[in-house]
């Protein structure tokens, strides 16, 4: 049976497979050769164990995995952190997983790194910028580093266009669309848009809503970011 189902959900976080699904184009064995790279020219220490903010599907956990690394992710979906959870209990691998905000968090052993991908630096005010770096220092080993993935943006004035993809894979059929908007220049504040229509292709259990559109997983990213680049 080839059908749309039709259902309208606040947020794209808490369908972790249609998350992986929609960013399965990302060559996430290339991002762990960065991570390497970075560990080769600026970490002091060797990296045993690491932490993901915002950590969501914990896209590289079987590359953590395969280096015998640690692995700690922290999140505030549950949702995510399950399915999180559970690839690494499939793994059988070392992984600790916490719900908590990356605005002020501690952890009870510290790591030798810490990364924030995809711009999921998720603050509001210069005083939340702070006390995130301020929870991220406290997780770290003394000469530990910080990673982040496309958090400081230089060019944040205007609004980075409207981007679309598709994805076509195990029966689902996802359209994404990516909005920024800029709401304060002066708090150089964004607010990013993910919007996934999503279609799939046999009967399913999903609530039906009306008759005959697309799927609408907005996730309308919870926070305009403030750049890091402020402080
Ligand atoms: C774009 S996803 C990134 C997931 C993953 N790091 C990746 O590379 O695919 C952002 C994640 O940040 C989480 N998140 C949002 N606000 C957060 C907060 N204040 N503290 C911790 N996690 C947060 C969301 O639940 C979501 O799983």
């Amino acid at each position: 049976m080839h059908r749309e189902d039709v259902m309208r959900i606040m947020s794209l976080y808490d369908f972790p497979r249609y998350y992986d699904l929609a960013f399965s184009f990302r060559d996430t064995h290339h991002e762990t050769q960065v991570f390497d790279e970075c560990f080769r020219r600026f970490s002091k220490i060797s990296v045993r164990r690491v932490l993901e903010l915002g950590s969501g599907t914990s896209p590289h956990l079987e590359a953590w995995e395969k280096r015998g690394i640690e692995y700690v992710g922290l999140d505030t979906s549950r949702v995510m952190l399950g399915y999180a959870r559970k690839r690494a209990r499939n793994l059988g691998m070392i992984a600790t997983f916490l719900k908590d905000d990356m605005k002020n968090f501690h952890l009870t052993r510290p790591v030798d790194f810490a990364y924030t991908m995809l711009g999921s630096l998720f603050v509001k005010t210069t005083s939340d910028l702070r006390s995130h770096f301020r929870s991220v220092a406290r997780a770290l080993n003394p000469r530990g580093l910080y990673f982040l993935d496309w958090c400081v943006n230089f060019q944040w004035k205007e609004a980075a266009p409207v981007q679309h993809w598709t994805v076509r894979k195990e029966k689902v059929r996802i359209r994404m669309k990516f909005e920024s908007e800029v709401l304060s220049r002066v708090g150089q504040m964004v607010r990013n848009t993910l919007t996934a229509g999503v279609k799939r292709c046999w009967q399913t259990t999903v609530p039906r809503v009306g008759g005959g559109c697309s799927n609408c997983l907005s996730s309308r990213v919870p926070s305009a970011r403030r750049r890091s680049r402020q402080v």
